[in-house]
C-alpha cells in the first residue's frame, strides 16, 4: 500500500486552524482514494518529536555514518521517511513570514545527500525521493503576498528531492479585524485543489 506521510508542524494541538485545513485534505484524498488504491497515512507530529539542530558534533557523526554507507542509522529516519513516502503532506502555520522553527530543523535532518537527493557526476543535482505530489498546508494572520517564504523554501526542497508536483494550500486574512473565521476557512476547504474527483 502507497504511503503518505505527514508532517504535522502544527503547534496548536486542537485549535491549529492549519491543523483542521490539512484533516480535510486528507479526508478528500482518502476519499478520493478509497475506491481504488488507498493510502497509508503515516504521521510525524513535530510538537513530540525530539528534535536538536545539527551541531558540530551531530554534524561529524553524520559524516562518519554516511561515509560508512551507514544509511539505516536512527539519524536518518526522517530522511528514509521522505524518501520512501509516495505522498507529502506539509502542515505548517504562518510564523514569521514562513514557519515554525522545528519543520526548519525536520528539513535539516531529512536533507541527507544519498538518501533524500544525490548529485549526478557532472553535479547536477538528483532526486532520490518517490513521492509524486506535495501538499504544503498553511494559515495565516494577514496576507500571504508576496512573502510565501515558507512554501518557496519548501517548494525548492522538494525540487531538489525529486518530486513532481507540489500544491499549496491555505486560508488567509485569519486574524485580521472583523475576518469572517468560519467563511475563510469554508472558503479554502472547498478550494479547487482539494478538489481530486
Ligand atoms: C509566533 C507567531 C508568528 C506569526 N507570524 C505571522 C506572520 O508573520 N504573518 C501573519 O500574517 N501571521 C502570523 N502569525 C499568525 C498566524 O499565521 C495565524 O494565526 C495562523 O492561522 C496560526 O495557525 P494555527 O491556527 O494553525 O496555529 C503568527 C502567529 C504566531 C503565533
Amino acid at each position: 500500500m502507497p504511503t503518505l506521510l505527514f508532517i504535522n508542524a502544527c503547534v496548536r494541538g486542537k485549535d491549529s486552524r492549519t491543523l483542521a485545513l490539512a484533516e480535510h485534505l486528507l479526508e478528500r484524498i482518502r476519499e478520493a482514494n478509497s475506491t481504488d488504491m488507498a493510502f497509508h497515512i503515516e504521521e510525524i507530529r513535530l510538537s513530540t518529536e525530539n528534535l536538536l539542530p545539527l551541531n558540530y558534533e551531530r554534524l561529524q557523526r553524520r559524516e562518519e555514518l554516511l561515509a560508512a554507507g551507514q544509511f539505516h542509522d536512527t539519524m536518518f529516519d526522517y530522511a528514509n521517511a521522505v524518501a520512501q513516502a509516495d505522498m507529502l503532506v506539509i502542515a505548517a502555520p504562518y510564523w514569521d513570514m514562513s514557519f515554525p522553527s522545528s519543520l526548519k530543523i525536520f528539513f535539516e535532518a531529512a536533507s541527507v545527500d544519498g538518501i533524500t537527493f544525490t548529485y549526478a557526476e557532472d553535479g547536477t543535482p538528483v532526486g532520490l525521493c518517490a513521492a509524486a505530489d506535495m501538499y504544503y498546508v498553511t494559515t495565516s494572520g494577514g496576507y500571504i503576498g508576496d512573502c510565501n517564504f515558507g512554501f518557496e523554501y519548501v517548494n525548492a526542497l522538494c525540487r531538489l528531492y525529486g518530486v513532481q508536483s507540489t500544491h499549496f494550500v491555505s486560508a488567509q486574512g485569519l486574524d485580521l479585524d472583523g475576518a469572517d473565521v468560519q467563511a475563510i476557512m469554508e472558503e479554502a476547504c472547498n478550494g479547487e485543489i482539494l478538489n481530486f474527483s
